[in-house]
């Protein structure tokens, strides 16, 4: 099947690197289809040149959707203190179901943040994931621990090893489920919501499209993804350039 991976991304320093090591992925896995929703008004040159120098512009569609304001974070902002990428994964989700309808077969579709990550291994199984049902597999680096990881037993999912906010009703990260798209046009209304608690917007897209006795364990004891953070690079010594009249350090690169 065709796996539809949606990634929200934005404009800062970390990003080229972030959206290169990502399409280096997809380079490397076929079945891959790459929807890309950008937080500003409209697309950037640099999400589209990046796209086509690595030669992926058939397996990909460029969006944008910007997170109002009231939701944006600040600089002072803790990271988690409001939810990312809702209004983004939104959009795709709205492209995904018109693009679905013309199909035969199901699809696949994975919620891909542009900073984890992912092996190609993690795709191969993935496509395994059947008909009207979401799979579920272990992610590295994630709750403070090592790995949070669905217990499985006798191919079932029996429970959640996550130490933070277990009573989640499904306690994983994002990277850890992707969704038969079958169960997006069946439950045509199921979207993210900016209403929920902080680490909520896995439990909120899940609980809309199924419940966990129906979850399909996949890779069960592997780490196949991480969800590793890019630290914040400094930029400081741009900064003096600029305030000497100086060009940017990379000015004329392309
Ligand atoms: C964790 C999860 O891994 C995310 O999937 C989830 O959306 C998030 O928590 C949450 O609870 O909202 P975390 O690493 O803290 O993720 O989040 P980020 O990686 O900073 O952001 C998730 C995605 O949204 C990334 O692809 C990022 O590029 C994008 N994003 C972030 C935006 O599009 N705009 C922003 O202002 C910030
Ligand atoms: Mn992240």
């Amino acid at each position: 099947p065709i796996i539809y991976a949606i990634t929200p991304t934005y404009a800062r320093p970390v990003q080229k690197a972030e959206l290169t090591r990502l399409s280096h992925v997809f380079r490397l896995v076929p079945n891959l289809f790459w929807v890309i929703v950008e937080d500003a008004d409209e697309t950037s040159a640099l999400v589209r040149n990046l796209v086509n120098r690595a030669m992926l512009s058939q397996r990909c569609v460029l969006l944008n959707a910007k997170t109002p304001t009231n939701f944006k974070l600040s600089k002072r902002d803790p990271h988690w203190s409001k939810p990312r990428g809702v209004e983004q994964r939104n959009e795709a989700l709205k492209w995904i179901r018109k693009k679905i309808k013309h199909e035969p077969g199901h699809s696949i579709v994975y919620f891909m943040d542009d900073d984890n990550s992912y092996s190609t291994e993690l795709f191969e199984e993935m496509s395994k994931i059947e008909r009207m049902r979401v799979g579920v597999w272990p992610v590295g680096l994630v709750g403070a621990m090592k790995v949070e990881k669905p217990i499985v037993e006798n191919d079932k999912v029996v429970g959640f090893n996550s130490v933070w906010r277990p009573e989640r009703p499904f306690p994983i990260d994002m990277a850890g489920f992707a969704i038969s798209s079958d169960l997006f046009e069946a439950n045509p209304s199921a979207q993210f919501n900016y209403e929920v608690e902080k680490g909520y917007q896995e439990s909120e897209i899940l609980r809309q499209v199924t419940t966990r006795e129906k979850l399909q364990p996949i890779a069960s004891n592997q780490i196949l993804v991480w969800h590793t953070r890019t630290e914040a690079s400094k930029m400081d010594n741009e900064i003096k350039l600029g305030k000497k009249g100086l060009p940017p350090s990379d000015e004329g690169m392309i």
